[in-house]
């Protein structure tokens, strides 16, 4: 059964690590993390892209995948079902599919306009016993065609954000999607320092968890964030392993060509990736 990402985000911040979201893109990529997270004994949340849902033949098509392949892989850990830089449309498309959690990314609309879809939805979640994630300020880069300009958060309006009662807060605080450029500056750590300081309790969000190093990592951690997400790195663990297999000429050796010899290379490459991350963030055995 998927679960709202509540419980397992307060417990998070109160134990100080953080559950990794892991996107999703098809089947083999769904079964390595749900796989990997319960051999960590972890819980996990795996996030779809209004663009990836689009691919993977719709939400409803999503959910009831996910929902299958938790009962018929014996999954026990946790697991929720998170829509990624959600629109309003795209939240409302998947509260009725069947998604246990939603983002609802306002951060490119006026304040005003961000706060007042966000509490319709809080209301609506709350009813439906689903997790809310929204989002101040924005995270940089592109995903899936959500382009961010990277501005900082404002710890004002985190703090009015979180207080409409969603589960989670994500807040651009230097934050990119993607490969970060060579002259990156970093975190925001006072940023983010100044935003836990408003929010309190509030599990806060971390986007953009490729190419972090480590050591960011576990201070955004000791500094409030209790959730991170990743994607680039498992799409790149993917394709460096499939393309190995296909530069050895493995697809040309027996059955080699079967896609499921094909794209096994690259989901337990995807495995390995998210083992390392289960182990930074410091969720396993937190199931
Ligand atoms: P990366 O692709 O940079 O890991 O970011 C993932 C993310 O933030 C999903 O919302």
């Amino acid at each position: 059964m998927l679960v709202s990402a509540e419980e397992m985000l307060k417990k998070a911040k109160a134990g100080h690590y953080a559950v990794g979201q892991f996107n999703i893109n098809n089947l083999e990529w769904t079964k390595s993390i749900l796989l990997t997270a319960q051999e960590m004994k972890s819980p996990v949340i795996l996030g779809v892209s209004e663009g990836a849902g689009k691919y993977m033949c719709g939400f409803k098509t999503v959910a009831a995948m996910v929902d299958a392949m938790v009962d018929s892989l014996g999954i026990t850990v946790p697991v929720a079902l998170h829509l990624d830089h959600g629109t309003y449309e795209g939240a409302k498309a998947c509260i009725e599919a069947g998604f246990s959690s939603i983002m609802f990314d306002g951060s490119s609309l006026p304040i005003e306009e961000n706060v007042e879809k966000t509490k319709e939805l809080v209301a609506t979640c709350k009813e439906k016993g689903i997790s809310l994630e929204a989002e101040v300020g924005s995270i940089g880069g592109e995903e899936d065609g959500v382009v961010g300009a990277g501005e900082c958060a404002d710890p004002e309006e985190c703090d009015r954000v979180a207080k409409l009662g969603v589960t989670m807060l994500a807040a651009g605080i230097g934050n990119i999607h993607g490969k970060y450029p060579d002259n990156w500056a970093g975190l925001s750590f006072e940023t983010l320092d100044a935003i836990q300081q408003k929010t309190g309790d509030m599990p806060l969000v971390l986007h953009g968890g490729t190419g972090i190093p480590d050591d960011m990592i576990k201070k955004a951690i000791d500094l409030g964030v209790s959730k991170i997400n990743v994607n680039t790195e498992c799409q790149w663990a993917f394709q460096k392993a499939t393309r190995e297999y296909i530069m050895a000429g493995k697809d040309l050796e027996g059955k080699g060509f079967d896609p499921r010899k094909l794209l096994a290379p690259g989901a337990e490459a995807i495995k390995e990736t998210v083992k390392e991350k289960i182990k930074l963030f410091g969720s396993d055995g937190k199931a």
